[in-house]
Order: structure tokens, then sequence, then C-alpha cells
């Protein structure tokens, strides 16, 4: 068999039409029973949930569930699993499967932002496999699986760098609106009536348009920074 990086592997989405490959294949390379919820967070996760094809026969996959973090600190990539039957390793195929999916993390509309999983701690080829893609060990959880010994894990974790997330430099109209919000901090430090009166002829108090230009300078800058952001790919 040929070194990895000669080994030609395609990629297919799962789907409703090839969902029992998956099913058949983590029968076959796990030690756990997965459920109905399984499948259908495997499914929701769209391009992430993949089969990997060796010679048009189907040797591997990667199974993943996209999560909310905790205090709305963006999209993390849960694996939930990822394998290749016995014969077939050691030639590159998960490497290939966990590749693409990291590359697939950068190109994803809503960045994400972390990548984990859970392995047995006696799971040495994984935990090397995961390692080598810079996964590192946050934690062990005692007695996380119910029927396989040992019942301890690890959870592996990869923070995506902020440099993978797709930020652009800022344009010079964002500059100036920022440079523009110098003046309202002056004016919270007390010089605030005597400039929006003299700005103004208006008749309104002056602290009132104080806030309100404030406001809506800082409405018109997050909308610039959130402009950034959905186009900057
Ligand atoms: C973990 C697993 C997916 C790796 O797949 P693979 O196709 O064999 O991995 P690769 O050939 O891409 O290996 C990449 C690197 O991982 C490490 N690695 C993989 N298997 C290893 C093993 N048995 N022992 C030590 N290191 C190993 C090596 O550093 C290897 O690089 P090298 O071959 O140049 O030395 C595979 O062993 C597997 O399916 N295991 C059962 C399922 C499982 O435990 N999945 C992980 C939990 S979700």
């Amino acid at each position: 068999m040929g070194k990895p990086q000669d080994v030609h592997v395609s990629f297919d989405t799962v789907r409703d039409k090839n969902l029992m490959q998956l099913k058949k294949l983590n029968l076959s390379i796990f030690p756990v029973t997965y459920q109905d919820k399984f499948y259908t967070d495997a499914l929701s996760s769209g391009d992430f949930t993949k089969l990997a094809y060796y010679a048009d026969l189907c040797v591997g996959c990667i199974a993943c569930r996209l999560e909310k973090k905790e205090g709305g600190g963006g999209v993390r990539l849960y694996i939930m699993t990822l394998g290749v039957l016995a014969p077939y390793r050691r030639m590159g195929i998960g490497s290939k499967l966990l590749k693409k999916t990291l590359e697939q993390c950068e190109q994803s509309e809503s960045p994400i932002v972390e990548v984990y999983l859970h392995v047995q701690t006696n799971n040495d080829a994984a935990i090397e496999f995961y390692k080598k893609f810079d996964f590192e060990i946050t934690e062990e959880i005692k007695n996380y699986y119910k029927h396989i010994e040992p019942p301890d894990c690890f959870v592996l974790s990869k923070i995506l760098a902020p440099s993978k997330l797709r930020v652009v430099p800022v344009d010079l109209k964002l500059l100036a609106i920022t440079e523009e919000l110098e003046p309202c901090r002056g004016e919270e430090q007390g010089d605030g009536k005597q400039r929006a009166v003299a700005r103004s002829p208006d008749d309104r108090d002056p602290v009132n348009r104080v806030q309100e230009e404030k406001e809506r300078r800082a409405f018109t800058f997050n909308s610039n920074i959130k402009s950034v952001f959905l186009h900057s790919r």
C-alpha cells in the first residue's frame, strides 16, 4: 500500500440516501451503538459529516455536531465519531478526513472557534492522531462511558486561531467613525452641554441630544463592524 500522501481519497456528504453507510461503518469501528439522535445531529451538520472512499470502497467516516458556544462565544464543532476500517488504517485516510473538516471550519459561514471530541483514555492511537493535528487534552472525565472499559475519557480540543477567522483590514470609513466617537467621550467627562448647543440650533435638551447622537454613531459603528465581518470572505 502506498504512503499516505499517495493515497487518493474522495469524500461524500452523508444524507438520507447514504446514511446506512455511516451506520454500518460506526457499527464495525466503534464499541458503542449510536441512537437516532446521533444520526439526526450528524445530518444537521451538513457537509461536516462525510464518508471517505478509497478505491471505490467506503472505508472511513466522520460524524459531527455543530454547537453554539455558551455565552454567545461562536460555534464549535463536536466530532462525534471519526474512524477508518482497520485494514485501511495508517494510510493517511483519517488525516485526510480531519484535514478536510478543519478546512471546512475555516471556510464556514459562521466562524467555528473550536473543534473538540471525547476519546477513551486508553485509545493511544487516537490520542497520537489528534495530537498530530495540535489537539490538546483539556480535561479527563471519569465514568463518561457506561458500557465500555475503561469508562473514562479525555476531552481533546483544538482552538481555531483568531487569524483563521475571516477578518479583513478595517476600512477608512470605520476608522473615521471611531475617531468621531472621541468627542462623545469628552462630553461624558463634562463638556458635552456646551458643544451640543453650539452644534445645533434646535431646542431639545442638550444632554438628550448628546445621548441621541452617541446612539446614532454607535449604531453606525456596529453596523460597520458587522459589515466588515459579513463581507470579509
Ligand atoms: C484514529 C484513526 C481514525 C486514525 O486513522 P488513520 O487513517 O489510521 O490515521 P492516519 O494514517 O492518517 O495517521 C496519522 C497519524 O496519526 C498517528 N497514528 C495513527 N494511528 C496510530 C497508531 N495506531 N499508533 C500511533 N500513532 C498513530 C500517527 O502519528 C500517524 O502518522 P504516521 O502514520 O505518519 O506515523 C483510526 O485509528 C481509527 O479509526 N481508530 C478507531 C476509531 C477511533 O478510535 N476514532 C477516534 C475517536 S473518535
